[in-house]
């Protein structure tokens, strides 16, 4: 038998120890909150992405009243992105949540679907994607989607 143990490294930051363009980014994702339409849950998600060629893309989540019709903020920027860019690998995305009138004070996590939407995108441009979660306390930096998504199925699962 063999056991093995898998981490995932995150990096704690306060608003104020980000950069300068990580904390715009967060800045776009917040903006968004008030563009959720989430009559249904009141949780208002906002996630803002940036390629690599500087470009923001920006989306909040989409309810609808089939509720698994619906799609979270994340999936509505990455897709969005990747619509408008084709060709262009994604640098950043940042998420943040507001309800019951504040943003949350933990770090937002992304859902199961959404993480294996990312990890999609950081594999087609085999390039990492960096995410920031945000919460009021302190957010947590990711350095790429597969620690996210542990043991995941992705597009070389199909030829093994
Ligand atoms: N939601 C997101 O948009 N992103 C997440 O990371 C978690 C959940 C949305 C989906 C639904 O509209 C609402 O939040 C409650 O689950």
């Amino acid at each position: 038998m063999e056991k093995k143990t898998i981490e995932t490294k995150i990096t704690i930051y306060t608003f104020d120890e980000l950069t300068e363009a990580q904390q715009q980014l967060i800045d776009k994702a917040k903006e968004q909150v008030a563009k959720a339409y989430a009559p249904y849950s009141n949780f208002h998600v906002g996630a803002a992405v940036e390629l690599e060629n500087g470009e923001i893309f920006a989306g909040s989540n989409q309810e609808n009243s089939a509720y698994p019709s619906g799609l979270c903020a994340e999936r509505v920027a990455m897709f969005y992105a990747n619509a408008q860019f084709p060709e262009v690998a994604v640098k950043t995305i940042a998420i943040v949540a507001h309800t019951n009138n504040r943003f949350l004070e933990e770090p937002i996590t992304p859902c199961g679907s959404c993480r294996q939407v990312l990890l999609e995108t950081e594999s087609r441009f085999e390039k990492n994607i960096t995410v920031l979660l945000y919460g009021t306390k302190h957010i947590y930096q990711i350095d790429n989607i597969k620690q996210l998504l542990p043991l995941c199925f992705e597009k070389g699962s199909l030829n093994s």
